[in-house]
């Protein structure tokens, strides 16, 4: 009788064993008994911790707007996929915010939290410059604490805070020796803009604009190297509407045969220059009265 107990208890174990292997095809298995590469990896991604690839500096200016916690969040959980980065983070004001602080404490990431107000005479506009640039004095200010405070080997690339990023294109720039480029979606009135490559060099630009490099801020990204060995470039309000990264890579000393192609000879494009819709609470006072609602100035947004 207790044999026979015995007998089944053992058939319906090992059912449910191979039930059990069955629907998570084998993935519980390997999580318990061996340390699989998917899990160690993940691990090194969350704590940022890599010390053998180079280091990626993402260089972010920001300003303070209705969406502004909303993008930021979406970069940060992009970001959170991508190994020994240092997300430098640059306040378009006076002092830090708390929202910005708060989502940076708790965003798990490597960061560095500065500010710097964009200057009136940035702001002036001029029969060349119809708009005045922005994020340039956030810009010049992670540039300067990079030069300042970076010591590993590494790359700093420009990420607004509004754009889409596929987790790719930051393994396409890690390795740039000097400037690397690549395509950029939905920019300048175009589908994409990108670097015309032909035999491994880059040889023109597909673009709306008749620039030499033709690249948005989105499109590149350079060498700690490169920025050392030109101590003196920076981004310049003085440059004209649509010239601002040319301006700044020519005072690099860079030309369209020192550019890196990337993103499979320049023909995938792993990064968008979206904008997010302006949010409007005009008539919020009005909405809500109607309804007899108060709006709670206590909830962050
Ligand atoms: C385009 C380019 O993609 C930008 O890199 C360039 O700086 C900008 O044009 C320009 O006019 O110079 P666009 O989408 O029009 O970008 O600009 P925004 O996304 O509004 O601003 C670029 C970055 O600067 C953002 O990260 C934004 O948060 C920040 N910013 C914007 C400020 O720090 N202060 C501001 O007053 C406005
Ligand atoms: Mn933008």
């Amino acid at each position: 009788m207790i044999k026979r107990n015995l007998t089944r208890l053992f058939i319906v174990g090992i059912f449910l064993i191979c039930l059990t292997l069955f629907v998570t095809k084998g993935s519980l298995f390997c999580n318990i008994f061996v340390p699989n590469e998917y899990t160690k990896e993940r691990e090194c991604q969350t704590l940022h911790v890599k010390k053998d690839i180079p280091r990626i500096y993402i260089v972010t200016p920001t300003h303070t707007r209705l969406t502004q916690k909303a993008d930021l969040t979406r970069l940060s959980y992009t970001l959170r996929l991508v190994p020994n980065i240092r997300w430098i983070v640059v306040e378009d004001a006076d002092q830090p915010s708390d929202i910005v602080k708060n989502l940076l404490a708790s965003s798990e990431l490597h960061y560095t939290h500065l500010f710097a107000k964009t200057r009136p005479e940035s702001l002036k506009k001029t029969a060349e410059r119809w708009r005045p640039h922005r994020g340039v004095d956030q810009r010049n200010e992670a540039i300067r604490w990079i030069r300042q405070n970076a010591k590993q080997t590494g790359v700093v690339y420009f990420a607004d805070d509004d754009n889409t990023y596929d987790i790719r294109l930051f393994e396409e720039m890690r390795y740039t020796k000097k400037m690397s480029v690549w395509p950029v979606g939905l920019v300048a009135g175009i589908r994409y803009e990108a670097p015309k490559v032909r035999n491994g060099k880059v040889v023109g630009w597909h673009t709306s604009l008749p620039r030499n490099i033709s690249t948005d801020m989105a499109g590149f990204a350079v060498s700690l190297q490169l920025l050392d060995d030109n101590a003196g470039a920076q981004f310049r309000a003085t440059a004209a509407s649509g010239y601002l990264e040319a301006d700044f890579i020519k005072q690099l000393g860079v030309t369209l045969s020192d550019l890196e192609p990337r993103a499979e000879e320049c023909t995938k494009v792993l990064v968008w220059h979206t904008k997010t819709e302006k949010s409007s609470i005009k008539n919020e006072a009005l909405i809500l009265k109607w309804y007899n609602y108060t709006s709670d100035p206590n909830i962050e947004v």
